[in-house]
């Protein structure tokens, strides 16, 4: 059975090979039809706006029932020879199925032996080349039986050119080149950020905590310096999973009335913060606790941020979608005139060990909006290579 199934399909093969071999031959074509179009010898003609008409039919002078089986007519662009010229892709070859010549098609339509005439606006992608029109006669078996053409033999006379929207096309250029890079550079930070919500990641973490070193002011604040005056409450119960992008925290906090009235006198604002539990802090450096507060890592995501207010305070958040997996808390820091620490609240204990709720981010999309970026990014690589191989064509 497989020799069998092999054979067929060397059969096959060989058919097909053979079946291209041969051919219509453009010599054995009886130039039976006369071809007139709108543009007159040397005429420049701008692609995208001017229009060529072209009227074709039967040259009366050869015997009637010369075009008995001429079922259908194809009209087309055609490169005269000054535009081939070290071109091999317009290269003319008498096997009509290699022939380049005639690569830009105007119309086709069944045919008649008069009263033809098409109007054709030149389109956008022609290249800047100089032309004639050849229409060429099919019969029923879709092979090419006769021809006609504007021009002569040698293809010398009655020839037009066609001037390209090149300006278009250099902004086009630069489109694509921005598009490309635009999406390369997404892609990158799109893994990034997917790397650091990852495991084992110590290329990052070394490079973060570099540039941390190199951004963080040898002075600052210390969390240990500052005092516990906030009392923050949180909706989330301990041990609860919230879903990012869908479920809500709403926090409240109000200064702990049992502190001395005006211990509070220099708050002026009030960040609150989801904060790693430590739990979700071991083996990721990017995520660290570091009692300099510029240099800690506890903290990364803002809640919200407000007018210091004694009381009275509330806010409902909608766990935001780039929150990744982890065990959380809330910290409220209040600040000063200078925006310096100067106390805070949370809502767990001093251990963090207490009352912690979990996140779970939207993985599922994550996957997606990697695939769409890297199809993105390959769709524009490819684009820009197919365009600059366009233009290089012409
Ligand atoms: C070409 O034809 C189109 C539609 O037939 C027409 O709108 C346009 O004005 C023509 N262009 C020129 C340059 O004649
Ligand atoms: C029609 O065909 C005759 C004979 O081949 C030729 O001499 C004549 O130039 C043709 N007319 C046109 C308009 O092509
Ligand atoms: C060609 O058109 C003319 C007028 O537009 C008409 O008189 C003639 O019959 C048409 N010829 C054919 C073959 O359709
Ligand atoms: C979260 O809050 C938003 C707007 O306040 C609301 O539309 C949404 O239904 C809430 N989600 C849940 C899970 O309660
Ligand atoms: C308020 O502060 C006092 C004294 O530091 C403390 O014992 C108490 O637990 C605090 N209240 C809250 C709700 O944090
Ligand atoms: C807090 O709100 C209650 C009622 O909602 C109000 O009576 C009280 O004055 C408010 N306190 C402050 C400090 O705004």
């Amino acid at each position: 059975m497989e020799v069998s199934a092999g054979f067929q399909v060397v059969s096959l093969l060989l058919f097909c090979f053979a079946a291209t071999s041969h051919g219509v031959y453009f010599s054995s074509l009886k130039e039976t039809l006369e071809v007139i179009a709108s543009p007159t010898n040397g005429q420049v003609l701008k692609a995208g706006e001017d229009n060529i008409t072209v009227t074709w039919g039967f040259n009366q002078t050869w015997p009637a029932g010369t075009d008995s089986d001429y079922k259908t007519i194809k009209v087309k662009l055609c490169y005269a020879p000054i535009s081939q010229k070290d071109r091999k892709w317009r290269k003319t070859e008498d096997h009509l199925k290699k022939d380049k010549t005639c690569s830009h098609k105007i119309v086709a339509r069944p045919y008649a032996a008069s009263n033809n005439s098409f109007t054709w606006t030149v389109e956008r992608d022609i290249p800047s080349a100089t032309y004639f029109v050849r229409a060429f006669a099919f019969n029923a078996q879709e092979e090419e039986v006769a021809y006609g053409q504007t021009t002569d033999a040698h293809k010398s006379t009655n020839l037009f050119k066609v001037q390209a929207i090149t300006g278009r096309h250099v902004s086009l250029d630069i489109a694509s080149v921005c598009f490309s890079a635009f999406s390369v550079v997404t892609l990158a930070g799109f893994f990034y950020k997917e790397k650091r919500n990852s495991d084992d990641n110590k290329k990052i973490s070394t490079v973060i905590g570099y540039l941390d070193s190199i951004a963080a002011t040898s002075h600052g604040v210390s969390f240990s310096s500052l005092k516990e005056t906030l009392e923050v409450i949180a909706s989330p119960t301990n041990g609860q999973v919230l879903k990012a992008g869908e479920d809500n925290i709403t926090v409240t906090w109000r200064f702990n009335q049992t502190l001395s009235a005006g211990t509070d006198s220099d708050y002026k604002t009030i960040k609150v913060k989801l904060c790693y539990a430590p739990i979700s802090q071991k083996d990721r450096k990017w995520r660290k606790t570091e009692d300099l507060l510029k240099k800690d890592k506890s903290c990364t995501h803002k809640i919200v941020a407000g007018p210091y207010a004694a009381s009275n305070n509330s806010f409902t958040w909608t766990v935001k979608r780039d929150i990744p997996s982890a065990t959380y808390f809330v910290r409220a820091y209040a600040l000063n005139a200078q925006e310096e620490e100067v106390a805070y609240g949370q809502t767990t204990n001093a251990q963090k060990s207490t009352n912690l709720f979990e996140v779970q981010a939207i993985t599922g999309r994550h996957a997606s909006l990697d695939i769409a970026s890297i199809c993105f990014s390959a769709f524009s690589v490819v684009s820009l290579a197919g365009f600059f191989y366009m233009e290089k064509r012409k």
